[in-house]
């Protein structure tokens, strides 16, 4: 599909694209098929591996659940569609993706027609306005509900209602993923505070539900998805590199707890990247007990020393038994 809209003038919208997202105005429109074709090629595969980290996380702490339906809200192209199905494959559910931009919806209605995954060629792809009218209701019982890369771009009163609607119609889980910067942490700190309030229990990436430990410091709460980049991403891209780390905050919470059997969220999750010392590693944890906190596993640690060499930046600590 991107070969046919021509490398030439998917670059040309590319760059457009990328002005319009670093200007720090509002989010540029995805008005027509190149702009769409741009952030499919662009973008799409950065987020779509973003929102699958987000979502292994979730299904990493509650492995005995899976969506029986999900509602991608501003899905656009429908990468959250895509990375549900790598994450839970098997399964067809009732999918539906609400978007105000047409072309866009029209480009992920195509790219799923040709899925393998049933949810994703299943999609319903419906036009709708965020906040401007009444929802729809949702995914229902054990229902997903994914709000990527979104929330950016709407006012903050509309920011609230479209969480608000996603907790209500979410009767399993709300998943809620943006860029990796502070103002992205920042947003998600809020979904996750309106989530917690409603009642939702955190289970990734925090190992808790209260306040989080990084709020008002000058860090913020962010991972990093490697991106292999294919030869027209990197046509489009301008980059000579094979690969990028897509940067992204999330939080995935559920109504439930005890409807999500699993372990829960993980007593720790690495939050920088760690630092491999001759025979030491340094891990930088959120902890469930004492906040951010640092910790060093030495060789003499054994088994202990060998799951901290292998852990990355993003994991849950100790991992998990299997992992
Ligand atoms: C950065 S894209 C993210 C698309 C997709 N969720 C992803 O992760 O790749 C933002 C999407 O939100 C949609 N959007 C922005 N404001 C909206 C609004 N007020 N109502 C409906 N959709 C909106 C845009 O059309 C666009 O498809």
């Amino acid at each position: 599909m991107l070969d046919g809209a021509g490398a030439r003038r998917t670059a040309a919208a590319v760059e457009r694209l990328v002005a319009g997202y670093r200007g720090g105005g509002p989010a540029p429109a995805l008005r027509d098929r190149d702009d769409v074709a741009a952030y499919a090629a662009y973008r799409m595969p950065a987020t779509f591996r973003a929102v699958r980290a987000a979502l292994g996380a979730l299904a990493g702490a509650a492995p005995g659940w899976e969506p029986d339906g999900h509602l991608d809200v501003g899905g656009g192209t429908g990468a959250a569609v895509w990375a549900a199905a790598a994450v839970w494959p098997d399964r067809a559910r009732p999918t539906v993706v609400l978007d105000h931009a047409e072309p866009a919806l029209a480009l992920g209605r195509e790219l799923a027609a040709g899925a393998a995954a049933p949810a994703v060629r299943g999609a319903e792809w419906r036009r709708h306005p965020l906040g401007a009218a009444p929802a729809d209701p949702g995914p229902g019982r054990a229902g997903l509900v994914t709000v990527s890369y979104v929330l950016g771009e709407l006012s903050g009163d509309v920011r609230r209602v479209v969480v608000a609607e996603a907790a209500r119609g979410a009767g399993g889980g709300v998943v809620v993923v943006e860029p990796g910067t502070p103002e992205g942490y920042r947003r998600v700190l809020e979904a996750r505070r309106q989530l917690v309030d409603a009642g939702f229990t955190v289970l990734a990436p925090c190992p808790h539900s209260a306040a989080c430990p990084m709020e008002g410091t000058a860090d913020w709460c962010h991972f990093a998805a490697r991106v292999q980049r294919s030869a027209l991403h990197r046509r489009v891209k301008g980059g000579e590199l094979g690969h990028e780390d897509e940067k992204f905050a999330y939080v995935a919470a559920v109504r439930s707890a005890a409807a999500s059997p699993g372990p829960g969220p993980a007593p720790a999750r690495v939050v920088r990247h760690p630092q491999l010392r001759k025979g030491q590693v340094l891990l930088e944890l959120c902890t469930a007990d004492e906040g951010l906190a640092r910790t060093t596993v030495s060789k003499r640690q054994g088994p202990r020393y060998r799951a901290a060499r292998d852990v990355r930046w993003g994991d849950a600590w100790p991992p998990a038994p299997g992992d």
